[in-house]
């Protein structure tokens, strides 16, 4: 954006004398935007759902259950009792089911939600799975379905919406979610095929940017650190030691809650952040400044 394209806010505004209006905050927010989710039927792709629809997106997540769950369906209830923002534009909750690692049927998914809303604004290619298993006994197929699932779904989500925002002629947010796991090994965890599958999504965020930027398309990577979620918590089930072990890990002294990730993927996914692109934000509690 030139500086004549540039919005008058803040202390430009001030000195062109505009009526005081508080944009720092209204930047946030996504009116009439439409997002896609994928691995939003729960954890933290559902709470960033919710925060998108919060802050005004028609947001459809995707996932592989036929049907949403009746806690998916609360949340869908919840958001439709949002008040609308100044304007009237309303968020609002739609479920898809899907596959990410379905090239085509994501395409396809994309394709029909630009068609019916007339645009696509923001993608959170979030879907992903966490298995784990000794790097010298991996076994291959299993190594092959993660990656299938966390590299290969990120990159066809990210695809899908791309290419409608392209066709729409929208300036829009791709974020895909990464890991601290991507830039670290974590501690006692044999997860050569995770830290293996984060890794890539980070250099595939960085990649996307600098080809999608002349388009006015941003891309970036959140690298969360341990989040308390159906993901995490089925390790921990089996390992209660490790509660302790990952808490002590990083200088606040505790794991993280989805709803910690709803700022940043506010900001990316806004107004607020048009000059971050090829970028990863990492949110990990200080895991990685220890
Ligand atoms: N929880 C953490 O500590 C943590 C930390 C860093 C990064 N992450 C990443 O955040 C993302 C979300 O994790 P979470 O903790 O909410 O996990 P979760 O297991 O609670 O949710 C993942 C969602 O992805 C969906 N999914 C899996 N495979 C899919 C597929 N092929 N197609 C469509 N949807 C699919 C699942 O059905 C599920 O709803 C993942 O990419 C994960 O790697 C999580």
């Amino acid at each position: 954006m030139t500086s004549a394209q540039a919005p008058i806010v803040g202390v430009a505004a001030a000195l062109a004398g505009a009526t005081p209006a508080r944009t720092a905050l209204s930047q946030f927010t996504l009116p009439n935007h439409v997002a896609l989710v994928t691995g939003g039927h729960r954890g933290i792709g559902l709470e960033m759902a919710l925060a998108l629809a919060e802050a005004g997106a028609t947001v459809y997540c995707v996932d592989l259950p036929k049907h949403p769950d009746e806690g998916w369906l609360k949340v869908q209830a919840f958001a439709a009792q949002l008040p609308s923002l100044e304007g009237g534009s309303k968020g609002r909750l739609e479920y898809v089911c899907g596959d990410v690692t379905d090239q085509a049927g994501m395409w396809k998914i994309a394709e029909d939600i630009a068609a019916k809303e007339g645009r696509l604004d923001v993608c959170v290619a979030n879907a992903g799975i966490l298995r784990g298993a000794e790097c010298l006994e991996y076994p291959g197929e299993e190594f092959k379905k993660l990656i299938d699932v966390n590299v290969n779904g990120v990159l066809f989500s990210a695809q899908a919406a791309g290419r409608q925002m392209q066709r729409f002629g929208r300036k829009g947010s791709i974020i895909l979610i990464a890991s601290m796991s991507g830039s670290i090994a974590n501690q006692k965890q044999h997860w050569v095929a995770y830290n293996t599958s984060k890794s890539a999504v980070l250099q595939m965020g960085r990649s996307m940017a600098c080809e999608l930027g002349a388009k006015g398309i941003r891309v970036n990577t959140i690298s969360p650190g341990y989040i308390y979620t159906q993901m995490t918590r089925d390790f921990l089930d089996t390992r209660p030691h490790l509660m302790a072990e990952w808490s002590s890990q990083n200088p606040i002294g505790r794991l993280g809650r989805p709803d910690e990730l709803r700022g940043v993927v506010l900001w990316l996914a806004s107004e607020a952040s048009t000059f971050c692109t090829g970028s990863d934000i990492i949110v990990d509690g200080g895991h990685r400044a220890w």
